[in-house]
């Protein structure tokens, strides 16, 4: 994983437009009287908030644009900007249970979504969960679109109406969540699924951003053409070192506690990787439950003895009688 700039950029999902870490020029151009200093300039006033909004807040979706996911969306803008051409390409994002696939998926279409017009559905998303055939395929991409799904209707009349509606909505490329599972499949229904995305591909000249487990890169190995077509990236498991130390700094900039918390030591980090196997989404769980056992206890920073207690689900009889 490549290095993380003190640029970094972070952002709450579902909330205001992605926020810009500080410069250290603007850190210095900045009041002293600020009293919030160690957190992003827009998570200041979230600072002032009560006990339960400010766990709202943490419990809530966070994300931070570390190198990996900059990396990812360049390529992404790469791919959506390009003019269609005969010979589509796509992106296949492979990585463990955790990693940040879908959070990946849903920065696109947010991202994308927001600079549409408002009639707009400019990138489809469907998980392929469960899902084995190109009749199924066709059918989450209908739901999607909140079209017609028969269950009469056979896998070339759905076919049809995917590239009619597909077209009609000028959608420019679509996310398949969980492409995995086309693994549980037979053969023959393996292909089938994996024919599906290739068709879309080449009769609308659609780009696919496709996520999945490790396994899934095989499906797609297995595929010639889809194996030519796709570009691989992966998000892997944390490990001690400075790419982590830079995420664990960008995060502790967006939890609204009001004291500045140091997860970046040697210490905090080792603790993290051992009780999260490296999972992101492990990491993000201590780290959630550390920042409520801060705020609940009155400490407002996570030292190692909050770090501790990250260990035990903070207790949500306590949440609802904090008072400030
Ligand atoms: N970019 C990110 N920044 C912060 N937390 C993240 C990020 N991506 C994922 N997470 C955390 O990890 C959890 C699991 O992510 P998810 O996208 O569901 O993983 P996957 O789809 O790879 O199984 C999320 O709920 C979130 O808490
Ligand atoms: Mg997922």
């Amino acid at each position: 994983m490549s290095e993380l700039t003190h640029s970094a950029s972070i952002e709450h999902l579902g909330a205001s437009p992605s926020v810009i870490l500080p410069t250290h020029s603007d850190k210095e151009a900045r009041p002293e009287s600020c009293n919030y200093r160690h957190l992003a300039a827009s998570v200041h006033s979230q600072a002032e908030l009560g006990k339960q909004e400010r766990i709202a807040i943490i419990r809530g979706d966070l994300v931070v644009r570390y190198p990996a996911i900059t990396h990812m969306l360049s390529y992404t803008r790469w791919l959506l900007d390009a003019p269609p051409r005969t010979r589509t390409t796509g992106m296949l994002v492979t990585g463990p249970v955790g990693a940040g696939k879908t959070t990946f998926a849903r920065l696109i279409q947010r991202t994308y979504a927001r600079r549409s017009g408002a009639d707009a559905v400019p990138i489809i998303s469907i998980s392929l969960t469960g899902a084995r055939h190109a009749r199924t395929v066709y059918g989450r991409i209908l739901e999607a679109l909140n079209g017609p799904v028969k269950t009469s209707h056979r896998t070339s009349d759905r076919e049809a109406t995917v590239v009619r509606l597909l077209k009609a909505v000028h959608c420019r490329a679509l996310i398949v969540d969980e492409v995995q599972d086309v693994l549980a499949g037979s053969v023959q229904e393996q292909r089938s699924a994996l024919d599906a995305i290739k068709f879309l591909m080449n009769e609308l000249q659609l780009p696919i951003l496709a996520f999945g487990v490790t396994a899934a890169a095989e499906a797609f190995r297995s595929d010639m053409h889809l194996d030519a077509r796709f570009k691989r990236f992966e998000l892997a498991t944390w490990e001690v070192g400075s790419s982590f130390a830079n995420f664990l700094r960008s995060i502790v900039r967006l939890l609204p506690l009001r004291k500045p918390s140091r997860l970046d030591t040697e210490t905090a980090m080792n603790f993290l990787a051992k009780h999260s196997g490296g999972s992101l989404d492990g990491i993000m769980t201590l780290i959630r439950h550390a920042a409520v056992h801060a705020v609940l206890s009155g400490e407002e920073l996570i030292d190692s003895a909050i770090l501790q207690q990250a260990l035990t689900v903070p207790d949500t009889e306590d949440i609802h009688s904090a008072v400030d």
